[in-house]
């Protein structure tokens, strides 16, 4: 689509290798992503077997080669943890190049001495990947919601402790055993204490309070309690009271403080009771969620896996794209910046409805007489429509109803089941038919 961008990854772990494999396949993604050249790559062990397959002159374990590499223009930092991230950091930008990290206790210690960095070498710092894993929200943060007052941010942002909390509450599952399973799916941290604990949702806490609120946020003041002393016996009990117990990073603007120069906001991370149809009760295992509420827009909610190798490369591949439209629309005079154009860049077409496999949920009215769900089901399987489940409910002399949930079919083999069970003498007729995930 235009010139290359190089790239240089700091780290190949969990998230380094998610990155490494979106870039190394980029076939049926955005076309931006062929112009990116994946030319060096930091590692700790060079003798380590490798998630992708990558040659003998693109690994160094020298992460300054990287940042001073001049075919690298883009620095991707995955390393996590204080230093040397910050130092790589620092020098990439010195080097004239943009970064892109998910380096939240980076950001949440460091972000203003960064930012200043960037803006005096007119480069980008990305960070999308830094919170919420795959969920956008920098990005929403910084740009979609520009129109608004915001007033409050909450939501779950450490996926690590949702998944425990969520195995723990319907499992009931041991904690250490959680929180081993956990570390094997790529959830937690090196050291899951900065999960558990709650270190590392208050770091991003603090990451969306800056964005949300436009000032920098001292992250040594935010009130910080995790859940390695909750008792199951309390999510339990907060079950039977109708809530889920959820870690919650909450801040907000203080309307109660007068008038003050400044912006009086409060932050905190603390176990939560969340009543269960709360939008934040749902939210289960490794997902995350934001809950921003602003002024115009109300209520808006971020959902989606806060954490893992593939949701993070995700957001992680996000910033590189958006770094690389910018350089391609700035490169080229009179060009749309490609991301923002979005241009279609291949023909679709819409395939046949009746070709289209869904699961379907069906009601049926029907006389309350013996065989009538068995004579159902033979239709269904007739058609090799598989069902989930049949149930009968309300049975009276007047008829009963049966509600059937279908495993996925098309819409042709269920139109012609459904012709025929229509037809069948103890149907008086189809009451609903929906649609099912
Ligand atoms: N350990 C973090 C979590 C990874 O569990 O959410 C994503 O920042």
């Amino acid at each position: 689509m235009g010139s290359r961008i190089g790239v240089g990854l700091l780290g190949l772990g969990t998230v380094g290798g998610g990155v490494a494999s979106i870039l190394l396949s980029p076939d049926e993604r955005h076309p931006l992503v062929a112009d990116l050249d994946l030319v060096r790559v930091a590692v700790r062990d060079l003798d380590r077997p490798r998630p992708v397959d990558l040659s003998a002159d693109q690994l160094t374990k020298d992460p300054e080669a990287v940042v001073n590499d001049p075919s690298v223009d883009v620095v991707v930092e995955v390393i996590g943890g204080i230093e040397p991230a910050r130092s790589l950091i620092l020098k990439a930008i010195s080097n004239g190049k943009s970064v892109v990290t998910a380096n939240k206790a980076v950001i949440a210690r460091h972000g203003r001495e960064i930012a200043d960095a960037a803006a005096a070498a007119g480069v980008y710092v990305l960070i999308e990947a830094a919170v919420g894993g795959g969920i956008p929200i920098i990005e929403p943060l910084k740009q979609s919601l520009g129109g608004n007052r915001i007033n409050r941010v909450s939501g779950i942002i450490n996926g690590t402790t949702n998944y425990i909390l969520t195995r723990m509450a319907t499992e009931g599952v041991a904690y250490d055993d959680v929180i081993a399973e956990a570390q094997r799916l790529g959830y937690a941290e090196a050291d899951p204490a900065a999960d558990v604990d709650g270190l590392d949702a208050a770091d991003k806490i603090a990451i969306l309070a800056a964005l949300a609120f436009g000032g920098a946020i001292d992250r040594s003041g935010v009130p910080t309690e995790g859940i390695s002393s909750l008792q199951g016996r309390d999510v339990e009990y907060a079950s039977q009271l109708g809530y889920g117990v959820k870690l919650l990073a909450v801040a907000e603007r203080m309307t109660d403080q007068g008038a003050t120069d400044v912006l009086p906001l409060s932050l905190r991370v603390q176990p939560t009771l969340v009543p269960t149809d709360h939008p934040l009760a749902g939210v289960n295992g490794v997902n995350n969620a934001i809950l921003v509420e602003g002024d115009p827009i109300g209520r808006v909610m971020f959902y989606g896996p806060g954490a893992g190798a593939g949701p993070t490369a995700s957001a992680v591949v996000a910033d590189i794209l958006n770094i690389a439209g910018v350089r391609h629309a700035s490169e080229a005079a009179g060009r749309l910046d490609p991301l923002l154009a979005a241009d279609s860049w291949r023909q679709c077409k819409l395939v046949d409805p009746g070709d289209v496999r869904q699961k379907h949920y069906v009601r049926f009215h029907t006389s309350d007489t013996p065989g009538v769900i068995g004579r159902i089901g033979s239709c269904f399987g007739d058609r090799d429509v598989s069902i989930q489940s049949i149930v009968q409910f309300r049975a009276n002399e007047a008829g009963a109803e049966i509600v059937v949930i279908t495993h996925d079919v098309t819409q042709k083999q269920m139109d012609d089941a459904l012709k025929e069970i229509q037809s069948m003498p103890e149907i008086s007729g189809m009451a609903a038919h929906l649609g099912c995930l």
